[in-house]
């Protein structure tokens, strides 16, 4: 059980003091019985909601995939830089949500947004093993000592990375398969060889790859066969 107004503020894009003005102009229904007081108690799983005659549909948890672009920050607010948050849709501002996972300001593509915690905790942790695949463009050629560092494990500062694939796939240019996301991780290993990280673009999650149809900057659900997807394991 929840305060009618805590639950209408996280589903809808209406604000506390919208909500105190609705109940008094009587345009809010619990079972369909007028709504009188802000902290009226509802059970989402029984109770319906109409504002203005529209039932509200209860979401739990959204799940939002977005192809980030370059020159925003893997943050919910910043002062001063633009998040990957100002790319959401209004309607799921006052939800709570945050990036699961970081990018860096200047790396692309596929990044979850979400409320659901647990989901998150799920897809970072190294312990799941949910791979991360990055599209790379270098400085220089790729090489195969790169490839076999590596599937040998490249050492960082901050200690050893997990075994890591990379497949060649043009001379400046190589996919490289993670399970773990550690700060400029890929920056870093990179570094090892002496090559600098031109380009950087993360095409999948899991088993969920960046949809194509997805433009760079855009961002919508994830079907429940996606978010499947994303912890399956490759078989
Ligand atoms: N590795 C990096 O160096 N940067 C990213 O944004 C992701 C992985």
């Amino acid at each position: 059980m929840d305060r009618l107004d805590k639950i209408i503020v996280s589903q809808t894009e209406y604000s506390r003091k919208d909500v105190k003005k609705l109940i008094i102009q009587k345009r809010i229904l619990v079972n369909n019985e007028i709504a009188s007081k802000p902290e009226f108690k509802v059970d989402i799983l029984k109770d319906t909601i109409k504002i203005n005659d529209r039932e509200i549909n209860f979401q739990k948890f959204v799940y939002l995939i977005l192809n980030k672009p370059k020159g925003f920050i893997s943050a919910t607010e910043d002062k001063k830089q633009k998040t990957v948050l100002d790319l959401v849709p209004d309607k799921y501002k006052n939800r709570g949500l945050f990036p699961a996972g970081r990018l860096d300001k200047d790396t692309t593509g596929l990044m979850l947004i979400t409320d659901d915690g647990e989901f998150a905790h799920n897809i970072l942790s190294p312990k799941k093993h949910v791979s991360k695949e990055y599209e790379v463009t270098l400085d220089i050629p790729v090489t195969e000592d790169m490839r076999d560092g590596f599937k040998n494990g490249v050492k960082l500062n901050d200690g050893e990375c997990k075994l890591a694939e990379l497949i060649i796939t043009g001379k400046y240019t190589c996919n490289v398969i993670l399970t773990e996301g550690r700060y400029h991780q890929i920056k870093r290993m990179f570094g090892c060889f002496g090559a600098k990280v031109i380009e950087l673009n993360r095409v999948a999650i899991g088993n969920l790859r960046l949809p194509i149809d997805l433009k760079v900057g855009d961002c919508r659900e994830v079907s429940i066969e996606e978010k499947n997807r994303i912890t399956e394991r490759k078989g």
